[in-house]
């Protein structure tokens, strides 16, 4: 059964039925197909283009369908072309000739715009409340970890020392970024485009602003046309997912590159690790390398729509069909994703001795060694150039700036005195960097301060 069986008069081709499909995906939506067709149907009977007792049996019918789909009681058949014939079918199989005047005043070029939209603020909120979350767990492991010393790196190569708080509140920042770009986003998704009709409305008297207000809708949408072939919303939240699955692979590269035997920074938990069929002594870090993998998927899903859109007249086009996949996928992958990755971060053990060793390594330190020849009135660079000459003298001696002592800092330069062995400590080196948004406990704790506030708010 099809929806446009009048005007044909041979057969479809099998292969181009099956080609042309899209219920295998589609299925999915039932739900929103279904509300959004129950608000159609209360408008059509609201503004008299359909008697109240169709709309009634309508609005029972559409119902009973949901009710039987969520129970399991009906199954959703891959006969039909796509979910908004499926439910179409039923409808009229059970209620007869008033299932038939659902369809009036709309196309299904309106009905799957809504659908996806409806589909998407609801795939948002959730991806948000798992960024909630996630950001809750960074916030509760960087109060921990407030004054666990750590160095910092550029290059890969130990540059200065930070705290493990600090260094865990700056992916804090980019999933708080993430969440305010999904909301942004949500504005533009949370626009109804039925009315739209197959692109140039209808001559009914129908009633758009009714159905946004039952569907929740803060707005309608103010072109027909573009109503009905716009996806720039979809490629907005794709946007979106590439970036958080962009920040939650740097994050697993970390973990990756932390627990592995050279830095032994982090013991990530057994349940979220997998072993070796060859190596008995081996322990992967899998998920976190996973999650960095589907990342691929993300991107590919982005590059997937942009590309499917680039070159399509107005205004709706059988290319876009091809949308639902993308974001289905972005979304399932994202909502695994970052709950996994939630879990397998609470429950990573840190070694704390071992990141306070690396950070006394590599000379950390030395930007304050530099710093404290500029207190006493040297320009800083010719402070940074003793301090070079020094950390070779270091290298080659196999000491560092906290075991050399005073009469060999001396040689380099007169202005060294006992007070240097203080101000090159870890701890003071963390501790004077009270600006805001640095290392020290003072500035972190702000940090976790307005985390904390921001997650309340949330
Ligand atoms: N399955 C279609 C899609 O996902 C629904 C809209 C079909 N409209 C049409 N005129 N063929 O885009």
């Amino acid at each position: 059964m099809k929806l446009w069986g009048g005007r044909f008069t041979k057969e479809a081709d099998k292969a181009m039925e099956r080609f042309n499909s899209s219920i295998s995906f589609d299925k999915r939506l039932y739900k929103y197909d279904i509300n959004g067709s129950i608000a159609h149907a209360a408008m059509l009977a609201k503004c008299g283009i359909i008697s109240r007792e169709d709309a009634k049996s309508i609005i029972e019918g559409l119902k009973s369908i949901l009710d039987d789909i969520e129970s399991g009681k009906l199954k959703i058949s891959e006969d039909a072309e796509d979910i908004h014939t499926f439910i179409e079918q039923q409808l009229t199989c059970r209620i007869g000739t008033a299932g038939q005047r659902l369809h009036t005043a709309r196309s299904r070029n309106d009905q799957v715009a809504l659908d996806i939209r409806m589909y998407l603020k609801d795939a948002i909120s959730q991806i948000q409340q798992l960024l909630i979350s996630l950001m809750e767990t960074i916030t509760d492991v960087a109060f921990i970890h407030i004054d666990t010393i750590m160095p910092g790196y550029t290059h890969l190569q130990r540059a200065q020392p930070v705290t493990l708080g600090h260094y865990l509140m700056a992916y804090f920042q980019m999933f708080k970024r993430d969440y305010e770009r999904l909301g942004d986003c949500y504005k533009r998704v949370d626009i109804m485009p039925l009315g739209s009709g197959a692109l140039a409305t209808s001559t009914y008297p129908i009633d758009r602003h009714f159905v946004a207000e039952k569907l929740g809708f803060s707005s309608v949408s103010e072109n027909s046309m573009d109503a009905v072939s716009d996806r720039d919303f979809e490629i907005e939240f794709l946007n979106c997912a590439a970036l958080i699955g962009m920040h939650l692979s740097r994050f697993c590269e970390e973990l990756v590159i932390w627990s592995s035997a050279e830095f032994n920074f982090i013991e990530l938990d057994d349940a979220f690790c997998t072993g070796s069929s060859i190596m008995p002594q081996k322990k992967n870090p899998d998920v976190a390398e996973l999650i960095r993998g589907k990342t691929g998927r993300l991107y590919g899903d982005l590059i997937r729509l942009f590309t499917v859109m680039k070159g399509l007249p107005l205004a709706y086009n059988k290319d876009m069909q091809e949308d639902k996949e993308a974001i289905f996928d972005a979304a399932d992958t994202l909502t695994d994703s970052i709950s996994i990755f939630s879990a397998m971060l609470s429950t990573a053990t840190f070694h704390k001795d071992v990141m306070l060793k690396a950070a006394y390594g590599g000379f950390t330190n030395a930007t304050d060694a530099a710093d404290y020849l500029v207190k006493k009135g040297m320009p800083f660079r010719q402070a940074h150039e003793i301090i070079g000459r020094l950390v070779v003298y270091c290298i080659e001696n196999g000491k560092d700036l906290s075991t050399i002592s005073i009469e060999e800092y001396k040689q380099f330069s007169d202005l060294f005195d006992e007070d240097i062995k203080g101000a090159i400590d870890l701890k003071t080196c963390i501790q004077n960097r009270k600006v805001y948004g640095g290392p020290s406990r003072e500035s972190v704790t702000v940090m976790i301060d307005n985390a904390k506030k921001f997650l309340e708010e949330h």
